[in-house]
């Protein structure tokens, strides 16, 4: 069947077999930053917004998002880089790995949330799992980045 998306604001058409996984499909296209991990859907390192919430790629079925706005962190270069230095000021640096995922559930947190606690962000992160740094160093980088951002928005 021919597919069709809307990646990062392209639209894209590609040829696919009905048992694709949308991961599979988007890497085909070039999105190379949608990472395979544990490919059960435990890790979600292979996370993609699909109308702008979060969607683990390796266990969506391609023909499920046709049509659908499909974003990946190709599509948010400059958040990923703003929110990357947040990070690291905390010492929550991430790798290649880690990042796209985790970086896309922040930001679609921070549209889903205005002003989340402690436990709504652990919450909202507790399906991607990064062996980078610690959970609490992360905590303090996207509370400074949230923060940040807020204070460019007034
Ligand atoms: Fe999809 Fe781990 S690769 S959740």
């Amino acid at each position: 069947m021919l597919l069709n998306l809307n990646v990062n604001g392209r639209i894209r058409e590609i040829a696919i077999s009905p048992d694709e996984y949308l991961l599979d499909v988007l890497r085909k296209l070039g999105y190379l930053s949608v990472k395979r991990g544990c490919d059960t859907g435990s890790c979600g390192l292979c996370t993609v917004l699909v109308d702008d919430k979060p969607v683990l790629s390796c266990s969506t079925l391609a023909v499920r998002v046709h049509g659908k706005k499909i974003t990946t962190i190709e599509g948010c270069k400059k958040e990923a880089e703003q929110f990357a230095e947040f990070m690291a000021a905390e010492g929550a640096e991430q790798c290649g790995f880690c990042a796209p995922g985790f970086t896309l559930t922040v930001l679609a947190m921070m549209k889903e949330y205005d002003n989340p606690t402690d436990e709504e962000i652990l919450h909202y992160l507790n399906g991607n799992l990064c062996r980078c740094s610690g959970y609490m160093s992360q905590l303090r980088g996207i509370k400074n980045y949230m923060e940040a951002v807020k204070k460019d928005e007034n």
